[in-house]
């Protein structure tokens, strides 16, 4: 705290009457300089940035709280996560961190978040936020992060302008998707982007699990967490539709970030792309208008259906120095005007239900709206954290991602490895917070 030091310091060298107007003076102004706030996440594309800057400057302007930017880039936050455990690890906690999903069950277990029990019910958080988000933050019923955005990750992008030059309608079933892809690739256009980073295949294969399985096996497979499952054939199809993807995708498919897909599918190198809503987000921000230049329907096979993350911020307890930013944050941060703004940028949705749904762009709109339906067309997403331990999410990834690559690996196998890990997991605790 370079302020009070410096304020006592000072202090220090006067006398009589003057010593204590100057101390009085030092004391208020401390008490009134902006406090920081350390903040991890991992958002750093050209829309992510202007999300979190969004806030940072609402946090600034209303509330006198200086965001003290503590960034890892990643996507997925899969570098983010770790960098997070070994600050906390080594006694330097940032203040506030983008902790989502089950974890928060064990950080609060073990006692490093802080409870906003107050804000929420001042807030009234009870009946603002959708139920499934408000379950995610609770935890043995103390609230213990503020959600800010609503993904939805069964996303199918395409451009308007391309298919239209062929005579194409965006596809709604697979074999739709097979017409449409196949006609594309005859013109010389690629019909679908995509990256070999392996978090970003794993997000295709979960829309396309979702796709064969329905929201209701979906959720059965992660919650049982029963080897058996993983030998049925529905997790099979969906393994082979992964597969067999790759033939419209640019041979060989390499790893890129997925802002760099995203410009790239700006460009027009691409005619579709399936990927979370955050590329909405990204797209938005370098221009490109929703409906005209790139327009958005559900993944074919999941209309209807939600396949969801949700972004919140925990507080890190430490020493409770900062509880009163800390709790002025999280009341800020899930309010209505900062909710819209926020989530424009971000591509997400707000997490409230007490919003006027029109101010929302279409693919917006349709996301919040069937998210609105509960939870029987809700699937939480595994690659964004929503439906296993980190254990069993880094195993999914890397054994779908060593599938993608390698043509002489098979589905079989695949399954056989996902139930012996499954099985191995079994008694770990990790996975009991999954959402019903
Ligand atoms: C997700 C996260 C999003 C977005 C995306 C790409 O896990 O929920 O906010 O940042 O990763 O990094």
């Amino acid at each position: 705290m370079p302020v009070q030091m410096n304020a006592m310091g000072r202090a220090g060298n006067c006398w009589g009457r003057r010593c204590v107007f100057l101390t009085l003076l030092l004391c208020i102004n401390t008490a009134m300089a902006a406090q920081a706030l350390d903040v991890l996440h991992w958002w750093t594309s050209l829309s992510e940035r202007q999300a979190a800057d969004t806030l940072a400057r609402a946090l600034g302007e209303d509330d006198d709280i200086v965001w003290r930017d503590a960034a890892i880039p990643g996507g997925a936050g899969l570098g983010a996560f770790k960098v997070l455990k070994s600050r906390v690890l080594s006694g330097h906690a940032p203040d506030v961190a983008q902790l989502i999903g089950p974890t928060l069950t064990d950080w609060g277990e073990l006692g490093l978040l802080l409870e906003l029990d107050d804000v929420a019910a001042d807030e009234n958080w009870d009946d603002a936020l959708f139920p499934t988000i408000q379950s995610l933050i609770r935890v043995q019923g103390h609230t213990l992060a503020v959600p800010v955005g609503l993904h939805r990750i069964n996303t199918l992008y395409y451009r308007p302008q391309l298919l239209a030059e062929q005579g194409l309608r965006p596809p709604r079933n697979w074999a739709e998707f097979e017409r449409v892809a196949a006609q594309l690739q005859r013109a010389g256009i690629t019909p679908l982007a995509q990256s070999s980073e392996p978090w970003q295949v794993a997000t295709l294969f979960e829309a396309l699990l979702l796709s064969e399985t329905g929201v209701v096996h979906y959720k059965q497979l992660l919650q049982r967490r029963r080897p058996d499952d993983w030998f049925d054939p529905r997790v099979r199809r969906a393994l082979e539709r992964l597969r067999s993807l790759k033939r419209w995708m640019v041979q060989p498919v390499v790893q890129r970030s997925w802002e760099v897909v995203a410009r790239s599918f700006a460009r027009g190198d691409a005619a579709m792309w399936i990927m979370g809503d955050w590329a909405r987000g990204e797209l938005v921000s370098m221009g490109l208008d929703v409906d005209h230049e790139f327009a958005c329907i559900a993944v074919p096979g999941t209309q209807g259906v939600h396949l969801y993350s949700v972004d919140t911020f925990a507080m890190l307890a430490g020493n409770y120095g900062k509880q009163r930013e800390q709790e002025a944050m999280a009341r800020r941060l899930a309010g209505i005007p900062l909710q819209l703004a926020y989530n424009r940028a971000k591509g997400s949705v707000p997490v409230r239900r007490d919003i006027d749904p029109g101010v929302l762009d279409s693919c917006g709109r349709d996301s919040w709206r069937t998210f609105g339906r509960g939870s029987a067309v809700q699937a939480p997403s595994i690659v964004h954290r929503m439906a296993t331990d980190e254990a069993m999410k880094d195993a999914i990834i890397a054994q779908v991602y060593r599938y993608f690559i390698d043509d002489q690996v098979t589905a079989i196998e695949v399954q056989r490895r996902l139930a012996t890990i499954v099985r191995a997991l079994q008694n770990d605790t990790g996975n009991r917070r999954i959402p019903k």
